[in-house]
């Protein structure tokens, strides 16, 4: 099928394209600006001034370039992964059914929304001694400040929940399980790149509505989860360790019930050691960086609150006995879909092989997976990967853009007939699962 991409009038990826990307760019903007005495203080008016104007200069550039439906151009900065973007963009000049040249609208969606991140990182990258500065860090801390109570809620509950935790049966641990699969699903609608940067955290407890929102998630694998979990730790040995990898999407709530959910698997013994993978340049507004991950940790470790503290602290201790792992790989902020891993980042394929199960939070994530495309809702998820099947795999996403696969037949038909909206309202979600081969 085709790609989803601006050149369908009236589709999400076209209002995306013409509304909210611009919106975001004005935004980074805007912040900019608004930092210019600080990069005064910090750099003085030659160096720190001087760099502000230059990457605002080249951000009204990139703008204008979108609006106008321009040719998407070469990188031109010397970073590390500028050869790939540019070999990227020759793939894309020479598909046999592209549409000529390569530009915002005429080109897939997916790919010309990475490229403007990676335009919005060269824009500061290339300006010292503002090379550092993450144009949305603000945001995604505000985003955090202002899930404080549902962050308690979840702390909260989490550590009443260790206290027993060793005397639950195994339908005790599968119903916990669950909910916290659900808390980390449900976390992925504070999503600031969906808002365009508006308000988009977590106001009520993310445990209370559980039960009603059942009926919104399309596709609920979370039995084959469990399954796979409790098998692996049957069949584990001293020297076959039961790992799961969470590749990471947005900081603050979501962050946070990814954490919880982490936790979880190492406190209930399901699995012995998480690793997280996070992106390496500032992404999509609110994704996970290392900076994030280490913040958010620090955050809940000084909070003026039992419960959280208790978490921020205990999660420390485990990323310094290395049960925990953080890891960035330049791929994640690549414009390919993950079928190409093996080829473009064999190394991160072969990491990822070393798990009994990865699970994808969100949306974009999504995207990557099954390539972005225009699918029919009933194709199988296996399919859709297109041989990506480095290990199980599970995604946990709200709809957020208008592609969905593994439906049932006529499922997707019949929301469409009464929610003209539901792919792209964050409403809906899924739980999806791939055993692999
Ligand atoms: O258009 C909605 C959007 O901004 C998409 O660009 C992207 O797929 C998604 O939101 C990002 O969502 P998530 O943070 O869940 O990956
Ligand atoms: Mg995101």
């Amino acid at each position: 099928p085709v790609s989803l991409s601006g050149r369908f009038k009236g589709s999400f990826a076209y209002f995306t394209i013409k509304d909210r990307l611009p919106q975001i760019l004005t935004r980074v903007i805007d912040t900019l600006h608004r930092h210019k005495n600080e990069f005064f203080e910090e750099h003085g008016e030659v160096r720190g001034v001087e760099a502000e104007k230059r990457a605002i200069s080249f951000l009204s550039k990139l703008r204008n370039e979108l609006q106008t439906d321009k040719p998407v151009t070469p990188l031109e900065d010397e970073l590390p992964d500028a050869a790939l973007w540019n070999q990227y963009l020759d793939y894309q000049r020479n598909l046999p059914n592209g549409n000529g040249e390569p530009s915002w609208f005429q080109s897939p969606w997916l790919y010309v929304e990475c490229y403007m991140y990676r335009r919005i990182h060269a824009a500061l990258a290339q300006n010292p001694p503002i090379d550092n500065f993450d144009v949305f860090k603000e945001g995604k801390a505000q985003n955090f400040f202002e899930s404080q109570e549902a962050v308690i809620a979840l702390c909260t509950y989490f550590q009443e929940l260790l206290k027993n935790i060793k005397d639950l049966d195994e339908k005790q641990l599968q119903e916990e399980l669950f909910k916290l699969l659900q808390v980390s699903l449900w976390g992925n609608k504070c999503d600031l790149s969906f808002s365009a940067g508006e308000d988009s955290s977590q106001k009520s407890s993310p445990l209370q509505s559980l039960e009603n929102m059942v009926p919104y998630i399309l596709v609920n694998d979370m039995e084959k989860v469990w399954s796979l979990l409790v098998n692996a730790k049957k069949n584990r040995t001293e020297r076959s360790n039961v790992r799961v990898d969470i590749i990471l999407d947005n900081a603050g709530f979501e962050l946070v019930s990814d954490l919880v959910l982490a936790d979880f698997l190492l406190s209930s013994k399901l699995a012995d050691e998480v690793y997280f993978h996070g992106k390496s340049i500032p992404w999509y507004v609110s994704d996970t960086t290392k900076h994030d991950f280490n913040w958010t940790i620090k955050q809940l470790g000084s909070a003026n609150h039992m419960w959280m503290s208790r978490c921020g602290i205990n999660w420390e201790g485990n990323l310094k006995k290395g049960v925990w792992v953080f890891h960035d790989h330049m791929f994640w902020t690549l414009p390919h879909d993950f079928s190409s891993m093996s080829e473009v980042a064999s190394d991160l394929y072969a990491e990822l092989q070393k798990s009994n199960l990865l699970l994808f939070k969100g949306d974009l994530n999504y995207r990557k997976l099954t390539g972005d495309r225009k699918w029919e809702y009933s194709v199988p998820f296996h399919q859709a990967l297109n041989k990506f099947h480095p290990a199980p795999l599970c995604s946990l996403r709200t709809l957020k853009s208008d592609t969905q696969v593994g439906l049932k037949p006529g499922q997707g038909e019949q929301i469409q007939a009464s929610e003209s909206e539901w792919m792209v309202s964050g409403k809906y979600g899924v739980v999806q699962f791939d055993a692999g081969l």
